[in-house]
């Protein structure tokens, strides 16, 4: 039996609606809804707000196109608004199928004027046509979250390559993917990788999954965390900080890893460490985050507990095998809440969260706000600074100027009020010597 969906839906890419910009969303009628929450929102992305102010004034992006393919949530409609406002023509599509709220499309388009191509539950032929239909407007910068759009340029619409002066990228998994393009000599244009800012993964990846994806995990299942045996697919941002959450509300951590020092580092933050095939057994919930394929594989579901609960938080529906455990359970598969599969394999049955699928995106709304306010920070100054620098630039993929990362953390730290020390003359003097010793 194929893994059951949400009802995917699909439908033509159309719409020129009176005023509207184009779009294609699943009901205008909730565009007051995503007002409020994107207003909501707002509220805690002050960086972002003071970048937006000087972006209305300055306008450094007039005339530019922008094609946006980012998770459609309050937070991504607060970054869009703000490139907006700093002159650009933006358009957005979705980044993942299940993350796009839809009263937040619906507000994009009714209440902001920003073309919107997304709809939750969309079907991989919609996903597409939404991706099709960005580019359409020849965007001379592309942003992304995991490189779909940029992929899809570099496969199917080549002749516009010349025409993109710079992109960016929002996650792990799509900076992996361009630099894998970039040795091939297969990129057409330079990216910054927004990911590599400290202001973005310290923080978005290791405080905003981290929290988020519990969150997720809770709303799809209330299940009580304390006591439970939790294991973690990966210990590198994200993993950190769903490691760190689920160790917070009382939950017996064990980490997985391939890479040395990060084991280490897991062990001697207090999880334990062990293999998949030993944790497999052992684990009540796990939690992938490795941008990795098939780390839960069929050996694995066949020892589970009965019960077993199974997500995934890396990029991609692929961390977790589906396909085999769809092999393994033949008909034997239902939807037992919203959000939640049990497979049952013999007599025992696991589930899977969310159809694999980011499940701090699907099963609830994503980062928090206030983390998402430096991620957006880095995307709209990074837009700035491409516009200016583009010509400079090789193609390739690029780190975030250290400048910009120090901003961002400067904005955040003074619009939470907090004041740092300035080194004296004498500290300065000593920072910079080496004639002192014992
Ligand atoms: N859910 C979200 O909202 C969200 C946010 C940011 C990033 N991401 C995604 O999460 C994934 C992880 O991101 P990150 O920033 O933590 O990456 P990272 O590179 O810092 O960490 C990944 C870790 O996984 C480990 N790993 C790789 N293959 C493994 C395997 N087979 N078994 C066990 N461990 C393995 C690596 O050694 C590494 O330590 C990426 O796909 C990224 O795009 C998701």
């Amino acid at each position: 039996m194929a893994i059951p969906t949400q009802s995917p839906v699909s439908g033509p890419v159309v719409n020129q609606t009176g005023s509207l910009p184009k779009h294609d969303v699943a009901d205008l009628g909730l565009a007051g809804e995503g007002k409020r929450r994107i207003e909501w929102a707002e509220r805690e992305m002050p960086v972002l707000r003071l970048i937006r102010e000087r972006f209305e004034r300055e306008k450094p992006l007039a005339g530019l196109r922008i094609a946006a393919c980012l998770h459609v949530t309050t937070e991504t409609a607060n970054l869009v608004r703000t490139l907006k406002a700093g002159g650009a023509d933006v358009v957005l599509c979705a980044s993942n199928p299940l993350s796009t709220q839809d009263y937040t499309a619906a507000a994009l388009v009714a209440e902001y004027g920003i073309s919107t191509f997304a709809r939750h539950g969309a079907d991989r032929d919609m996903y597409y046509s939404h991706l099709n239909a960005a580019a359409d407007i020849r965007p001379h910068m592309t942003m992304d979250d995991g490189c779909d759009l940029v992929t899809l340029i570099h496969q199917d619409r080549r002749d516009q390559l010349t025409e993109i002066l710079a992109g960016t990228e929002e996650t792990t998994t799509g900076v992996i993917r361009l630099k894998a393009m970039a040795a091939d000599g297969a990129l057409g244009y330079p990216v910054m990788a927004v990911n590599e800012a400290l202001t973005k993964h310290l923080f978005d990846n290791r405080y905003g999954t981290g929290q988020s994806t519990l969150d997720g995990v809770l709303r799809a299942t209330n299940l009580l965390i304390a006591g439970r045996h939790v294991v973690v697919a990966g210990y590198g941002w994200c993993g950190k900080g769903i490691a760190s959450r689920f160790r917070g509300m009382g939950a017996q951590v064990a980490v997985v890893e391939v890479d040395q020092v990060r084991a280490l580092e897991a062990l001697m933050d207090g999880n334990l460490v062990m293999t998949i095939g030993d944790a497999a057994p052992w684990g009540d919930i796990f939690i992938t985050a490795t941008g990795d394929i098939h780390v839960i594989r069929a050996e694995h579901f066949k020892v589970m507990r009965d019960g077993a609960i199974m997500a995934n938080s890396g990029h991609f529906d692929c961390e977790i095998d589906l396909p085999a455990l769809n092999e393994l359970a033949g008909d034997r598969v239902r939807e037992v809440r919203d959000n939640v599969v049990e497979y049952t394999i013999g007599d025992r049955r696991v589930h899977v969260l969310a159809e694999g699928r980011l499940v701090n995106l699907s099963a609830a709304e994503g980062h928090p706000a206030a983390v998402m306010d430096m991620s957006f920070a880095n995307q709209a100054l990074c837009a700035e600074y491409l516009r200016g620098k583009h010509k400079d630039l090789a193609n390739g993929v690029y780190d975030v100027p250290e400048e910009i990362d120090v901003e961002v953390a400067r904005l955040k730290l003074a619009a939470l009020g907090i004041v740092l020390d300035p080194l004296t003359p004498e500290q300065t003097k000593y920072l910079a010597s080496w004639q002192h010793g014992t």
